[in-house]
């Protein structure tokens, strides 16, 4: 069975068209959503997420404010941008690009965000009203995951997601939104990591499967039930010296021999990727309507 490719890009351009739109009700009100970005250091994949980010944001006309700092920046200069943005009427999402050069400061600056403006939902306010069910912020990537099965008609409900990865930013807020009494949720979850003994005696019960370990093409067609759906969140840069680049873009999971096996499967690139900007979007517009409605 060859599986259908869930086109997250497609999937991407119509929920942006809609997004499109109440921007346009709300510059008919005189408000220009706003999105302050910082970037600190010089790492090549943030600084194209950066990017594309702010492309994103300019064409369905939310402003958008780019900050950059150098990768030896100093707690009290990463947390002045932080600041300037949360004080800053025009911007109505603050977002820090993870990682940090220093990792160990990754919890203090995201702390330091205005839990009302933090559109990536990292704020442990937001984090811990995600946990109890309550209104507020949704991670990005898991939040877009879930619009992207909706929208393609699979089923969440009842269904056995097993999730490969435990971060932060996907792993854990995705097992919790799932398991969540909720129309995205209802689901029966399983998280697994590294430490997993025996990966695929788990991934194989899976009726769908989340590759989000950051691990370049670790899901092989024999850790895949026959029929199931497969979620790639892994973005992964490996040497091709026949690309321009010199590299090319892989994901967690080994498409050509997974694509032959499922019943359906997201692309690297062009499946999660679009998803999670597009819900950046629609967190930092949110913003912007709340902060008229309160
Ligand atoms: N790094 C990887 N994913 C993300 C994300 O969703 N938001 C931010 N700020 N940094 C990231």
């Amino acid at each position: 069975m060859a599986a259908r490719i869930i086109d997250g890009k497609a999937i991407a351009a119509e929920m942006r068209q809609e997004l499109a739109e109440r921007v346009a009700v709300l510059k008919g009100r005189g408000i220009v959503p706003g999105l302050g970005v910082l970037l600190v250091g010089d790492d090549p994949a943030s600084r194209s997420y950066v990017t594309a980010k702010e492309k994103a944001c300019a064409k369905i006309g939310i402003y958008s404010d780019e900050r950059r700092l150098p990768a030896d920046s100093g707690m009290d200069e990463i947390l002045r941008v932080v600041q300037a943005f949360n004080r800053d009427e025009r911007i109505h999402g603050v977002l820090v690009q993870l990682p940090l050069p220093e990792p160990g400061m990754e919890r203090e600056v995201l702390a330091a965000i205005d839990p009302a403006k933090d559109v990536d939902g990292f704020h442990p306010l937001n984090a811990g009203r995600l946990m109890l069910g309550l209104p507020g912020f949704l991670p990005c990537t898991p939040h877009g995951i879930l619009q992207m099965l909706k929208r393609s008609g699979i089923v969440i409900e009842g269904a056995h997601v097993v999730i490969v990865g435990r971060s932060n930013i996907v792993g854990r807020p995705l097992a919790v939104l799932l398991s969540r009494k909720w129309e995205l949720g209802n689901a029966t979850v399983t998280v697994c990591h590294t430490r997993t003994r025996d990966l695929g005696t788990y991934t194989r019960q899976a009726d769908i499967l989340v590759a989000a370990a950051g691990r370049p093409e670790m899901i092989g067609a024999e850790m895949v039930r026959e029929g199931a759906v497969v979620v790639d969140v892994g973005v992964n840069r490996v040497a091709d010296s026949t690309r321009p680049k010199g590299y090319r873009l892989v994901g967690d999971v080994d498409f050509e021999a997974v694509k032959v096996k499922a019943a359906a499967i997201t692309p690297v690139p062009g499946g999660v990727g679009p998803m999670t900007i597009t819900m950046l979007l629609y967190n930092t517009v949110e913003a912007a309507e709340k902060s008229v409605t309160g």
